[in-house]
């Protein structure tokens, strides 16, 4: 198939594919070619200050974009290759089941060969403590979990083994930083590396964004983030939110991502909250508990004097067969 493409000198390919693959415009249905002097890295669309050139490739089939496909595994296992993994970065980040875990590495490699902007794939053998983070076993390529992440074309530097960052929240974050409007004060309670505040800060027109977190790994990632998207908006906080909010003015806009014990915040919160404000709160429940549970919000604000409407409730995806992780845009619309 002809297309547009990259020129470079082997040797010289491996940093330029890098950076295509970062600003999104290495055509990967495509195989890169090759002669004796020469890479030829195909382009989605020209690369701002490098020259193109157009050329003939040869396209990947199907079965070899497919890891499902690739992967050595014994046939009777083959069903069970989860059918979504995350993508870090230039890391993958996959989950498995029991009797998958002696072909583990396998399993890694097949990532790595169906996907060439992969440098590692590592085992999810999921999260520990507080700060959320991954315990992480390296299964192909090298054991570095540092990686940086483009979403919506910010860019995030993650460590998932340091500090969390879930990149299946990319659409949540752009939907909360369109509500923004110009000059809000916004406290992001549970900020990880600063992906909502910097998505806020970078799309909308806050007056300022406090990001807390308890984790010094993640306030570290969150500042070299602030400088990476030259954002001058974002305030990075170290500590304990129910602490700090009593401690910052109050907010026209909280946003409280933190599922599993959200909701234990809400009263501190709600306190700190100007009237006319909208709280962001995610919670992880059964799916036929949520109503219940803002139910309980609702009626708990009540308690407090003031009145709260739901504006949205929404199951953003699936945690476990029965429960969910949603989504509640709360607004206090007054005094009772
Ligand atoms: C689910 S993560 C959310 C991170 C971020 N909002 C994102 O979307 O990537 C929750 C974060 O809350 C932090 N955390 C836990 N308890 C906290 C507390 N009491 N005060 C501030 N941060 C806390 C953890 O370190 C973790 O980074």
């Amino acid at each position: 198939m002809r297309s547009l493409c990259v020129r470079v000198r082997r040797g010289e390919g491996e940093s330029v594919r890098k950076k295509l693959l970062e600003k999104g415009l290495l055509d990967r249905a495509l195989h890169v070619d090759r002669d004796d002097d020469h890479i030829y890295l195909p382009v989605l669309a020209a690369p701002e200050g490098m020259e193109t050139e157009e050329r003939d490739f040869k396209e990947r089939t199907r079965g070899e974009r497919d890891y499902k496909v690739l992967a050595d595994v014994p046939e009777g296992l083959r069903a069970l290759l989860p059918t979504s993994f995350d993508i870090l970065g230039d890391i993958a980040v996959i989950r498995l089941p029991e009797e998958l875990l002696p072909h583990a590495s396998q399993v890694g490699e097949a990532l790595l060969r169906a996907s060439p902007r992969l440098r590692s794939a590592f085992l999810d053998r999921g999260v520990v403590g507080e700060f959320r983070v991954l315990d992480l076993e390296v299964i192909a390529g090298e054991d570095a979990s540092a990686t940086v992440h483009v979403e919506h074309g910010l860019r995030f530097k993650v460590d998932p083994r340091r500090a969390y960052f879930n990149p299946r929240l990319a659409t949540e974050r752009r939907r909360v930083a369109a509500l923004v409007k110009p000059g809000e004060t916004v406290v992001d309670m549970f900020a990880g590396v600063g992906p909502f505040a910097i998505m806020i800060a970078k799309l909308a027109r806050p007056g300022v964004v406090y990001a807390i977190d308890l984790n010094p790994a993640a306030v570290e990632l969150m500042r070299e983030n602030v400088a990476l998207n030259k954002v001058d908006t974002v305030v990075p906080l170290q500590g304990d939110a129910r602490q700090w909010v009593f401690d910052l003015p109050c907010a026209d806009r909280v946003i409280m991502n933190l599922p599993h014990s959200a909701v234990d915040f809400f009263a501190d919160a709600l306190t700190r909250l100007n009237l006319g404000g909208t709280m962001h709160l995610y919670h992880i429940c059964d799916r036929g508990d949520f109503q219940g549970v803002l139910d309980d919000l609702v009626l708990k604000a009540n308690g407090m004097g003031v009145r709260l409407e739901v504006l949205r409730g929404e199951e953003l995806r699936t945690y476990s067969p029965t429960a969910s992780v949603f989504s509640a845009d709360l607004l206090l619309s007054g005094w009772l």
